[in-house]
Formats: structure tokens, C-alpha cells, sequence
């Protein structure tokens, strides 16, 4: 590894089921029997969708492919070592046990394989990998509940916090209160999408009605300085997805991101890659692209780390060694 490379870095906000590369769906799909539309893919292999709606439809088509708790023991694997490989000491990743269940795997199985992907990762490399669960926004409430209960129920050390992704224009936040607060008395802690494709009202309504200590994306709250210091003032951390904005269209280039605004207004972010495959995204690309397109130095991309470690949902011991491991290092200003 070589510089910004071997810059430790740490990931919150990427989702198991947008992070199989085409051609681990290609080996899980003839594994499972399974024929792949090449409608699914463009004619240079990657994933074919069109927009935010399409692009959520394509993650639910390649998702289905994931039939066994081994399938998701590969793609954590995988996952977690192509992180490493790019200098990420620890990853907190999305999963949604409605995707397992959409094709019949109790949330007991697919945590199952989650945890085996993250200890094969563990042993190899040292890596750090752990779980929330997320409810998907457009399968609305009632589900949500119930997936707060399985968290409940079959509680797992791996399982760390509880989220929430899907379409943000379905629904009203007010619907998931019962969802949020069930999770966040049973010692989770929460973050939820908002402000990526809806506005800042929707982060308003985030930081307002939900026991959250980290919101989702919360870019477009940069539409809104008195929100934009709130955010500041209570140390909300924004998981911030640069790479996925721009290939969903948030907004046309680098130059007109608001990352920089957000943090000249003081708000804690972190730097992510949301769904790699489908955004052409990685945690070391999008550290490499806030250096070249907003001027970061690697001191301030090693904060971003510090600032991902101190918000990441993990047990007091584990936060602590990561901090000694950051804490070692030498980095250049400019
Ligand atoms: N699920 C997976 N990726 C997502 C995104 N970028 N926004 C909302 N839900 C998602
Ligand atoms: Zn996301």
C-alpha cells in the first residue's frame, strides 16, 4: 500500500447487498442454480439502472441471488478484505434481514453468515467488521417493528445498532417513531437515510423525531444553515457519500458537493461508498477523491477516520483500541 492508501481509514454506511460485485453475483447465481437476466448488467459488466427508483429495484434483483447463510459469509468476506486491502481497520455494514426473508432465510441465518465473513476477515487481516440492521422505508412501519423484534429476540454480540434505508419519499418519519424508539430502548443505537434524495426538511424531521446520533447521507441539509448548525451544535455525524451522490445524480460534480460546506459549518462527517459496485465507489476511492476534489489533507482525512471511530456503534473496548491505533499515526498536513 502506498500513501493515502495506507491511511487508516474507517467505513459506517455501505450496504451488504449493494456490495456484491458483479462477479461474485455471477459465482452465487450458478452456485444457487440461478439464471441472471443480462438485462441486469451494461454491456462493460457492471450493474445496469437508470435512477434513484431503478437503481433500488436492481439492488432488490441482485439481492435475491443470496440464498444461503454462505452467501453472505462470501460477500462480508470479500467485502471486508477489499476494505482492509485498501487501508480501512473497521467497517460497520448495512444488512436487511427483509431481503433474507424476501427469499426465505430467517434473520438467524443471514446474521449467521455475516459473522463468518467477518471473523474469516478478522483472522486474515485484522480488519474489524460489525452489523445494523436496517429496515427498508418502503415496506413501511409494521415490518420495521418486527425487525426491531427479531433484534430483540435473537440478540447477536456483532449487532451493533438498527437503521433505516429505502425510498425517502415513501412513508413519513413520524410512521418509524415506534420502530426507533423500540430499538433504542433495547440499548441500540440509531441512524436513519435522510436528505439524500428528499430535502432538509427530511433531516429536520430525522434529528427531531428519532433517537438518532448519526444520520444517513444528510447532504441536502446543507440547503439550510440553521438546520446545518443544529446538526453542528449536537454533534450529529453525517455519514456522507460523496461518490454515491454524484451517480445518482444529487448533484453533477466534485465542485458542487457541499462536503466543504458542511464541514466549514462544523458538522462531524464521515466518508463512505454506499453501494460500491452499483456507484463505482470504494472507502479508498472516496478518501482519494475528497483529497483531489476538496483539497483535504491527510491529517484532515485521518480526523474523518477519528471522527467515524468516535460515532461508530461499537463497544466501549473495541472504540478504545481503534483510538490507540489512530492515535499512532504520523500524517502530512498539506
Ligand atoms: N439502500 C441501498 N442504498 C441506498 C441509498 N443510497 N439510499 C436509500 N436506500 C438505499
Ligand atoms: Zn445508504
Amino acid at each position: 500500500m502506498t500513501g493515502l492508501m495506507r491511511l487508516p481509514k474507517a467505513e459506517l454506511h455501505c450496504h451488504i447487498e449493494g456490495a456484491v460485485a458483479p462477479g461474485l453475483l455471477h459465482r452465487l447465481a450458478n452456485r444457487n442454480g440461478i439464471r441472471l437476466p443480462t438485462a441486469m448488467f451494461a454491456p462493460d459488466g457492471r450493474y445496469a439502472w437508470t435512477d434513484f427508483s431503478d437503481f433500488l429495484d436492481a439492488y432488490d434483483r441482485a439481492s435475491e441471488c443470496l440464498r444461503h447463510p454462505t452467501d453472505y459469509r462470501d460477500i462480508m468476506y470479500e467485502y471486508l478484505m477489499a476494505c482492509a486491502a485498501e487501508g480501512a481497520v473497521y467497517v460497520e455494514v448495512f444488512s436487511s434481514p427483509d431481503h433474507a426473508a424476501a427469499v426465505g432465510m430467517s434473520y438467524a441465518g443471514h446474521l449467521e453468515g455475516l459473522a463468518a465473513g467477518i471473523d474469516d476477515a478478522f483472522t486474515e487481516t485484522g480488519i474489524i467488521g460489525r452489523v445494523i440492521v436496517t429496515c427498508v422505508r418502503h415496506l413501511g412501519p409494521q415490518r420495521a417493528v418486527e425487525i426491531v423484534g427479531s433484534m430483540k429476540a435473537e440478540p447477536h454480540p456483532y449487532v451493533v445498532g438498527f437503521g433505516m434505508g429505502g425510498d425517502e419519499h415513501r412513508f413519513v418519519l413520524a410512521d418509524f417513531v415506534p420502530a426507533f424508539r423500540l430499538a433504542h430502548e433495547a440499548g441500540y443505537a440509531c441512524t436513519v437515510h435522510a436528505g439524500e434524495v428528499a430535502g432538509p426538511d427530511s433531516v429536520r424531521q430525522a434529528i427531531d423525531l428519532l433517537p438518532v446520533s448519526r444520520i444517513g447521507h444528510g447532504v441536502r441539509a446543507a440547503e439550510d444553515p440553521r438546520l446545518l448548525e443544529d446538526i453542528a451544535r449536537r454533534g450529529i455525524v453525517l455519514e456522507v457519500c460523496p461518490g454515491s451522490n454524484l451517480a445518482l445524480g444529487l448533484y453533477p460534480d466534485h465542485a458542487s458537493h457541499p462536503l466543504p460546506r458542511l464541514i466549514a459549518a462544523g458538522c462531524r462527517v464521515t466518508l463512505n461508498s454506499d453501494d460500491p459496485p452499483f456507484f463505482g465507489t470504494s472507502i479508498g476511492r472516496e478518501y482519494a477523491a475528497a483529497a483531489k476534489h476538496f483539497g483535504l489533507s491527510e491529517a484532515a482525512l485521518l480526523r474523518i477516520t477519528e471522527t467515524a471511530v468516535d460515532a461508530a456503534f461499537v463497544d466501549p473496548e473495541t472504540r478504545l483500541s481503534l483510538r490507540q491505533q489512530l492515535s499512532g499515526q504520523s500524517v502530512r498536513a498539506h
